[in-house]
Formats: structure tokens, sequence, C-alpha cells
């Protein structure tokens, strides 16, 4: 199965980062469901990782999660400290709406909606985060599109319509991969594969687990893709 293909590399070749939870490799060990990235942990990389890279964002998730544990803690923090450690990170609208959301879960009792539905209804969760979410913390297979999986799916499908024009069919097309079994980490396998592999420019596609099926790469066109519509 292809997601399968996607999951073995992930589990040889995960990314580290301080908000993840390291794939598990031991068939014999207990079930990925007791050992999941907490909601808090994720929601918060996640707000970070919008618009910023993982090597920016590192330093900041682990200066918040010191300083602020859990969703309350920041909730209960006075908004100029909050917005004095953001700095540097940008997009303070990011910031404000961190606070806003940390306040509000902790005024519906503290814990993180698990649903994507419920997700959605807080500030500042749009579908990606909400989705991210609800795959990342709550196992779900809920279908996490960001950019990297549109390029991903544009070039395994040889999708050669231009963006935005293609988002319902690349949605569509992440939403058939998506597996009922470890969709949390199937869906950080695509978007590691998509940071470090399926690059926007000199794809590594000789080491690609879905070299053998990508449609985009036999028909010689993967580095074209996704397109886009002139503005
Ligand atoms: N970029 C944004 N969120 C990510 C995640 N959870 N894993 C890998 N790359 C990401």
């Amino acid at each position: 199965m292809d997601a399968q293909t996607l999951l073995d590399w992930y589990d040889a070749n995960a990314r580290a980062m301080p908000w993840r939870v390291p794939p598990v490799t031991d068939p014999m060990a207990s079930s990925s469901t007791n050992r999941r990235a907490d909601p808090y942990s994720v929601w918060l990389s996640e707000v970070m990782l919008q618009q910023t890279t993982v090597a920016a964002v590192r330093d900041y998730f682990i200066k918040f999660t010191t300083r602020w544990p859990t969703v309350t803690d920041l909730a209960a923090a006075p908004d100029e400290d909050v917005m004095a450690a953001w700095a540097g990170l940008g997009y303070y609208a990011r910031a404000r709406n961190l606070l806003k959301c940390a306040r509000e879960v902790t005024a519906r009792g503290g814990r993180f909606p698990d649903t994507e539905a419920e997700l959605l209804t807080l500030p500042g969760i749009g579908p990606y985060t909400a989705a991210a979410i609800a795959a990342i913390a709550f196992d779900l297979p809920a279908v996490v599109l960001d950019g990297n999986v549109e390029r991903v799916m544009a070039r395994r499908h040889a999708v050669v319509e231009p963006l935005p024009d293609s988002k319902q069919t690349l949605r569509a097309l992440a939403a058939s991969h998506t597996p009922q079994v470890r969709p949390g980490d199937y869906a950080q396998a695509v978007m590691d594969l998509g940071a470090t592999i399926c690059t926007p420019r000199n794809p590594a596609c000789g080491i690609c687990p879905w070299m053998s099926e990508c449609e985009g790469r036999l028909a010689g066109i993967a580095t074209e893709l996704p397109r886009k519509r002139p503005k």
C-alpha cells in the first residue's frame, strides 16, 4: 500500500523535532494511542510553523513550553509577557490569537477538543491547524493539506491543472491516500517528504519512497509541478 511505503520511510527518516514523539518502530511496542504528542504541543508548534521555518521555531517552542507547560499556564500569562516571548517570530496577530485560543480552551475546561469540527470553533484555528491537531495529537484520519502536501500530490498524480483551480482535486487525492492506520504519523510523513525530498526545486526523486509510483516523475514533469495560474 502507498501509505505504508511512506510510513516505512518515516520510521527510518522522521526529522527529530522537540514537539514530536518519535514513531514506534518496534511492532511489539504498545499501541501508538498512549504515546502521542499532546494537543497543546501540536497546536503551539503548528501555529508557530505558519510562515516560519522548523529551524527558527525550535528554540521558541522550547522557550514557550518551558515557561508555560500547559495551555492553562499560557492562558494565565500577561499579554505583554507572551508578546515579548514571541518577539522575533513575526506575524504578531498569531501571538494575539494564540492567547485568545489558550484562554478559550481554558474557559472550556482546559482540554483541547478531540474532533476537527470542534477544533475549528476555536479562535485562530483554521482548516489546516484543526486537521493537523486531529491527526497528530488524536491519530484521526484528518486530511492535512498544506503547501508541501499539495506539491507532493500534484507530482504523485501528475496534476497539470494549475493552482488554485486544482485545490479540490489535490484535497481529494490527499484524502484518498490518508490511511486509517497511523494517520497521525502518515500526516507528518507527507509533510516531511515535501520538506526534504519532494522539494520545490531539485527534488531528490532518486531516493523518494514513492519514486516507482510517482506519475509526475514517470512523465518527466515532476519538477514543473504544481503549476500556478498567473495572477
Ligand atoms: N510543517 C508544519 N507542520 C509540520 C509537521 N507537523 N511536520 C513536518 N513539517 C511540518
